[in-house]
C-alpha cells in the first residue's frame, strides 16, 4: 500500500525498481516474468536499447515545445504513423481516454454538420453507438461510452448523454441500431477490459455497413489492440473493419505517455483551429519514443512472430486440459483465460493474480474469472515457457 496515493487504486504487494526485456525486478532484487507489460504498454519490454537511445537522445535535445509550433520529431512521427495506418491526419494526446474524447468530438461535429446540411434541427444526429462490455476510458464522457453498468456508478453522475450500447455479435442487435440520430459507431475488435472478447468479423462488417448506410462514421478503439498487440499493426485489419477514425495509446510510445486519434476523409478535416487541444500532446519526447517503437515493429517478421507467440501460448494452456481452465481465447499477445478455481487452489482471477505474483509472474485480470496475458511483444519463447510454468503451478494452488 502507498498511503500517499488516493484510495482509488488498489495496489498489489510489489514495489518494482527496474526491468530488462520481459523481466521486472522489485526493490529486493526478486525477478518476475512480466505478462502484463504495464497493461499492454511496454510493447518493447523494459530497457529496450533502441527505445532507451531514442528517449535519451531526445531528452538531451528538446523534451517539449508547445503545440503552437511543430517539432521535427512530431512531423517525422505523424508521417510515419499515417503511412503505417493509411489514415490522413492525427491528433496527439496523452492517453487512451483522451484519444477517444477527440474521436467523440469528431463524430459529434460531423453529426452537427450533417444536421445543418440536411436542414434538420440542431442536435438531431448526436448518438454514438458502442458495444456492451466495451471499455473506452475513465473520463466522464468515455465512461458514458463504456457499455458496462459497473462503470456507471451514480456517485459520479451525471454522465454525458448520447450513447447507446448494443450486444456484440448478435445480428438482432443491428435492428434499428442506426438511424438519423446516429453520428458514429465505435467498437473494439477485441474487448480488453471487458474480458478479451472477440468481435465476429462478419457481424462487425454488417454493423459498420448499417452504420454507414445511416450516415454514421466508424470509429475503432484500438487503444489496447493497436500497435501490433494482436499480430497486425491494427486489429481492425484482421477483422475487415475499415474505420474513419482510429484511436491508439498504450503501446504507441512503448511507455512514454501518448494517445493518438487518427482520422481519414471528411473525419480528418472536420476539426478546425481552436476546436481541440492538449498541452503535452505529441511532444517531441513521446514522438521520438513512438518512432523507435514503429521502427522495431516494422522489422520484417516482427508482427508475424507476435501472432505465432500468441498461438503458442493459447495452444499450450489449452493442451494442459486443466479442469479449472474453462476457456482460452484471444488474438496475438492479447489473451484471456477463463478460470473456475480449484478446491485447494485459488478460486478467482484476483486470487490467481496474487498467487502468480508471489511465485514471480505478473498477470492481469479482465473480469472476476478471467486472467489476461499482455506480455511485451518482444517476449522470448524461453520467457513464455518460464511464465507459463509459474502460471500452471499457481493455478493448482
Ligand atoms: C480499449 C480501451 N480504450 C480506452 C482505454 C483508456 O485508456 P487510458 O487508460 O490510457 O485512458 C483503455 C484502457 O484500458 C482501453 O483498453
Amino acid at each position: 500500500m502507498n498511503g500517499n496515493i488516493l484510495n482509488n487504486l488498489g495496489s498489489l504487494p510489489a514495489v518494482f525498481s527496474h526491468g530488462s526485456g520481459s523481466e521486472l525486478f522489485d526493490v529486493d532484487g526478486k525477478g518476475y516474468i512480466d505478462f502484463v507489460s504495464g497493461i499492454g504498454v511496454n510493447c518493447l519490454g523494459h530497457a529496450h536499447p533502441a527505445l532507451v537511445k531514442a528517449v535519451g537522445e531526445q531528452a538531451a535535445r528538446m523534451i517539449h515545445v508547445s503545440n503552437y509550433y511543430n517539432s521535427d520529431k512530431g512531423l517525422e512521427f505523424s508521417k510515419a504513423l499515417l503511412g503505417k495506418t493509411g489514415m490522413d491526419r492525427v491528433f496527439f494526446g496523452n492517453s487512451g481516454a483522451e484519444a477517444n474524447e477527440a474521436a467523440i468530438k469528431i463524430a459529434r461535429k460531423m453529426g452537427h454538420a450533417s444536421d445543418k446540411a440536411a436542414g434538420k434541427p440542431e442536435g438531431t444526429r448526436k448518438v454514438i453507438v458502442t458495444l456492451e462490455k466495451s471499455f473506452h476510458g475513465r473520463t466522464v464522457t468515455t465512461l458514458s461510452a463504456t457499455g458496462q453498468d459497473k462503470f456507471h456508478d451514480p456517485a459520479f453522475a451525471p454522465y454525458t448523454p448520447g450513447f447507446r450500447h448494443i450486444a456484440r455479435n448478435d445480428p438482432g442487435s443491428l435492428d434499428g441500431a442506426f438511424d438519423e440520430t446516429t453520428c458514429a459507431f465505435m467498437l473494439e475488435c477485441v474487448q480488453g477490459e471487458g474480458g478479451v472478447n472477440l468481435v465476429d468479423a462478419g457481424w462487425a462488417k454488417a454493423a459498420c455497413e448499417a452504420a454507414r448506410k445511416a450516415g454514421a462514421i466508424v470509429i475503432v478503439d484500438e487503444v489496447q489492440t493497436g500497435v501490433g498487440r494482436t499480430g497486425r499493426f491494427l486489429a481492425s485489419e484482421e477483422f475487415g473493419v475499415d474505420p474513419d477514425v482510429v484511436t491508439l495509446a498504450k503501446g504507441i510510445a512503448g511507455g512514454v505517455p501518448m494517445g493518438a486519434c487518427l482520422a481519414r476523409g471528411k473525419a480528418a478535416d472536420i476539426l478546425v483551429a481552436g476546436d481541440h487541444q492538449s498541452t503535452f500532446g505529441g511532444n517531441p519526447l513521446a514522438c521520438a519514443a513512438g518512432l523507435a517503437v514503429l521502427d522495431e515493429l516494422s522489422k520484417p517478421g516482427f508482427l508475424a512472430k507476435v501472432a505465432e507467440k500468441g498461438d503458442y501460448i493459447r495452444s499450450k494452456v489449452s493442451a494442459w486440459k486443466l479442469p479449472c481452465v474453462a476457456d482460452v481465447r484471444g488474438k496475438g499477445l492479447m489473451i484471456g483465460i477463463d478460470v473456475t478455481g480449484t478446491a485447494k487452489g485459488p478460486a478467482t482471477a484476483a486470487e490467481i493474480q496474487k498467487a502468480c505474483l508471489k511465485a514471480g509472474l505478473c498477470v492481469s485480470t479482465a473480469g472476476p474469472q478471467t486472467i489476461r496475458f499482455l506480455p511485451p511483444l518482444v517476449v522470448t519463447m524461453e520467457e513464455i515457457d518460464r511464465g507459463l510454468e509459474i502460471f500452471k503451478t499457481a493455478l493448482a494452488g
